[in-house]
């Protein structure tokens, strides 16, 4: 093994730098990854501006990233069943790199016939979208909305939905363009935000009832829009505030309807409440994907040294679903 590897870098500007790094070793709990591609994620962009010391950022250099598909290159002590050569993916920090360090326990098998490439795609998106399924108790039978369905983990939510049986999928998006995307992904009906009233729109697609869940990746007027949208005794998630974090929200739609709502970002520091889902996640939706009922929608794919066109397309707002870099 060489001693060093390719990372891209954040904290030294307003731009990923493609720079040599030492090839961490694992430690006890931790496995070392050979990283074969990662894909980003719309917190990367935030992650690079909130380092670059040139407009005030903290200045602090790390490797940028955190998801990753590749294979097991060497075990820590104490670090679970792993074996050198496992096909793996996963959630983590620092996955912009050819190696990364993991704790063990947020590895993720990779089903055989998924390449790194595609692999890459998804686990964050598993991670939230079940995880928010499951904080919000959902169970077969229930209806979900997804509002910001196109972004890349909505576009996975959809997919869980279905497989762990929920009886409608509605799904939003801004752009009427992108509703066959929606359908062919799995989506019962789709709301086109601008030209459909939200509220009305899911209250017509659910026979005046509302939707059980409802999953928002957007926030802003649109979380406002959801609660009279979600049924009585439902759950309503934020997981996004792509439309900016503050909303004003009629309470009388929140008492009246009797609903919960919950926040949800599941970070790696609060392993208490990941580690769980990630087990969860193995056993009821890995299966699915292992099956093909669940696949992630690829923007584009360049090699490591094109990073650049990465941070391009994210910041172009019209990239759709993921770009992944790849590592071999
Ligand atoms: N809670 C957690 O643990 C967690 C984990 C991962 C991500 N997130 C958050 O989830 C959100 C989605 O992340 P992602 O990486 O999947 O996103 P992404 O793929 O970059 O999303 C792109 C899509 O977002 C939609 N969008 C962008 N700006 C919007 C706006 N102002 N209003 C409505 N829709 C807008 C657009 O869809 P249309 O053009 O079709 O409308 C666009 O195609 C982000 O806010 C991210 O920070 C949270």
């Amino acid at each position: 093994m060489t001693e060093t590897m390719r990372a891209l870098i954040s904290g030294r500007g307003p731009e990923w730098v493609l720079a040599d790094a030492r090839i961490p070793e694992p430690g006890p709990g931790q496995v070392l990854i050979r990283n074969r591609a990662a894909a980003t994620n719309n917190a990367d962009l935030p992650m690079l501006a909130e380092a670059d010391p040139g407009s005030g950022g903290h200045g602090h250099e790390f490797v940028a990233g955190y998801e990753y598909a590749g294979e097991i290159a060497a075990v820590g002590p104490g670090a679970g069943d792993w074996k050198v050569g496992d096909l793996v993916m996963g959630t983590f920090l620092s996955s912009f790199a050819d190696y990364l360090i993991v704790d063990h326990r947020f590895v993720l098998s990779r089903p055989e016939h998924l390449s790194p490439e595609v692999a890459c795609a998804l686990p964050t998106a598993l991670l939230t979208e079940i995880g928010a399924l499951r904080v919000a108790g959902f169970g077969p039978g229930q209806s979900v909305l997804i509002t910001g369905a196109t972004t890349g983990i909505g576009m996975i939510g959809i997919q869980i939905a279905k497989a762990i049986g929920a009886s409608r999928v509605l799904a939003t998006t801004r752009d009427a363009a992108k509703a066959d995307l929606l359908t062919g992904l799995g989506a019962d009906a789709v709301i086109v935000v601008g030209e459909d009233d939200l509220t009305e729109a899911v209250l017509v697609a659910t026979d005046g009832k509302g939707a059980d869940v409802v999953l928002d990746h957007v926030a802003g007027e649109t979380f406002a829009k959801c609660l009279p949208a979600t049924a009585e005794d439902g759950h309503v998630v934020n997981i996004g505030r792509l439309a900016g974090p503050a909303s004003a929200i009629d309470l009388d739609a929140l008492s009246y309807r009797h609903l919960t709502v919950h926040g949800v970002s599941f970070g790696f520091s609060r392993d208490w409440e990941t580690v769980p889902i990630l087990e969860s996640l193995s056993a009821e939706v890995l299966p699915a994907v292992a099956r093909g009922e669940i696949r992630p929608v690829i923007d584009s794919a360049v090699d490591v040294a094109d990073f650049q066109e990465a941070a391009d397309r994210l910041r172009s707002g019209r990239a759709v679903g993921k770009f992944v870099l790849r590592f071999d």
